[in-house]
């Protein structure tokens, strides 16, 4: 099918990222913006082959779950993706998606829970890093990166992130106008300001204010600082990150701490956590507590228990299960959150815990050699999901119950097939962690066969 030509259709499915597929002569179309039953008139933009991308040049019919998104900048910005679709659909949309990619890809045909709704699907985000660059007439902007672009989009408010992180934002940005602050040119290594990382903890209330910088000097740091601590007294810390590359990664491997100990604390199910620049902690603090209690009430661990929880952040799972289990061992690779989840352990007094900083991968495949056992396994890796050395080893050492929380079904589903041979798939939760936007975190129990 030639770009540029104009079609009619209906949407039949959605894509995994929650565009409209509407088929016409036997080709799939990805269509934007476009709901469920929806007909309109589209414009084909690309043919790729497989698929074909087109945008709606007029819709003809409106689905009863369509809503007006409440974000200006719906539509321009590729934060969110679903703000046009009611919060029940959407959760619809993603437990069918769980379902879907684990049949197709997990060959799994069972049972897969009613998503865990969120009460909070707006400004739920504990976390907001906002990119810094400049428009054509040159102007300083921050914001968000425009839908599949690195352009970014000059915002003033984001309805998923926490308001007091974006004034934070706005007020960084117009320090940097008063004195002749440019953002950071990567290609060019020209200008200073990269991005700004605010954290909050939900339930202190402390603030992280993190200046991610593409060069070291900054002689107006303590104007800055007084500057933020004057407007926003919670700040508990601010720190000037240092990455000079070339590269999409946000933060650096340098930092200069310019106010406080480069840590806030925030606390969860009864338990405080010291939290730093690096460390990972779960962007959607009101869903968190859900999302783990469903993880441990699942592992239905006992006091004789030895555990691992591989992918360990700052101990938070780690030390939940400390509570109930007789060892739990973390495994993570960032240095600053094991160093945190050391510090977590001893502010909640918990003693039966280990941090080891490590690859999960190899210090599994060490430990698999060694005949060490664990009688229940949780791990929650990031988006590609669980090397395969790691999952060997986990076919070797064979834990009785194994909890899989995932951000990202289709690793997920790769990563359930590849043991099925050893596991069997007992109970699927998906969890909404992200509304507004089509991601989806699952919580997924394994038992040995
Ligand atoms: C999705 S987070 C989960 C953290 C923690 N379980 C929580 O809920 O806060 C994934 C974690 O895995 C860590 N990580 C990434 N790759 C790793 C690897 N190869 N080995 C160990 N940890 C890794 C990241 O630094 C991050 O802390």
């Amino acid at each position: 099918m030639n770009p540029s030509r104009h079609i009619k259709g209906v949407c039949i499915d959605y894509t995994h990222d929650g565009k409209g597929v509407v088929k016409h002569e036997g080709l799939p179309i990805f269509v934007p913006y476009l709901l469920m039953g929806e007909e309109a008139e589209i414009l084909i933009t690309n043919n790729r082959g497989k698929y074909a991308e087109g945008k709606i040049t007029k819709r003809l019919t409106t689905s009863p779950q369509r809503v007006t998104p409440p974000c200006q900048y719906y539509e321009v910005c590729g934060g969110c993706q679903l703000q046009h679709l009611s919060y029940q659909e959407q959760l619809k949309m993603k437990k069918m998606r769980v379902a879907e990619v684990l049949r197709r890809m997990g060959d799994y045909n069972g049972k897969v829970d009613d998503i865990i709704p969120s009460d909070k699907p707006l400004h739920y985000r504990n976390k907001v890093q906002f990119p810094f660059g400049h428009d054509e007439r040159g102007n300083l902007i921050a914001g968000l990166y425009q839908q599949g672009s690195h352009r970014i989009i000059d915002i003033d408010e984001c309805l998923i992130e926490n308001t007091e992180a974006d004034q934070i934002v706005r007020l960084v940005k117009k320090l940097c106008i008063e004195h002749h602050i440019e953002a950071y040119d990567q290609k060019y290594r020209q200008g200073f300001i990269r991005h700004v990382m605010v954290r909050k903890g939900i339930v202190t209330n402390q603030l992280m204010v993190v200046l991610v910088t593409g060069k070291i000097n900054f002689p107006e740091r303590q104007i800055f600082v007084d500057a933020l601590l004057k407007a926003f007294p919670n700040i508990r810390t601010i720190v000037q990150n240092i990455n000079p590359e070339f590269t999409d990664v946000v933060l650096g491997y340098r930092e200069h701490i310019l106010f406080g100990d480069g840590y806030i604390e925030d606390e969860l199910s009864g338990l405080k956590f010291k939290i730093a620049a690096k460390s990972f902690f779960q962007v959607n603090p009101f869903q968190t507590e859900k999302l783990y209690n469903r993880a441990l009430s699942i592992a239905n661990l006992t006091p004789t228990d030895v555990v691992l929880d591989a992918y360990s952040g700052v101990g938070t799972i780690t030390l939940l299960a400390a509570k109930q289990a007789k060892h739990v061992t973390g495994v993570e690779i960032v240095r600053d959150a094991v160093l945190n989840a050391i510090e977590n352990a001893k502010l909640n007094e918990i003693r039966n815990v280990s941090f080891i900083e490590a690859d999960a991968a190899p210090y599994l495949v060490e430990r698999a050699a060694k005949g060490k056992t664990y009688d229940v396994l949780f791990v929650d890796p990031p988006r590609n999901g669980c090397d395969e050395a790691f999952l060997k080893s986990v076919k070797v050492i064979k834990p009785k119950r194994f909890v899989y929380i995932s951000c990202e079904p289709s690793s997920l589903a790769r990563d359930i097939k590849y043991l099925s041979d050893t596991y069997e798939v007992k109970y699927v939760q998906p969890v909404d962690m992200f509304s507004q936007t089509y991601h989806v975190e699952t919580v997924v129990l394994l038992a040995l066969k």
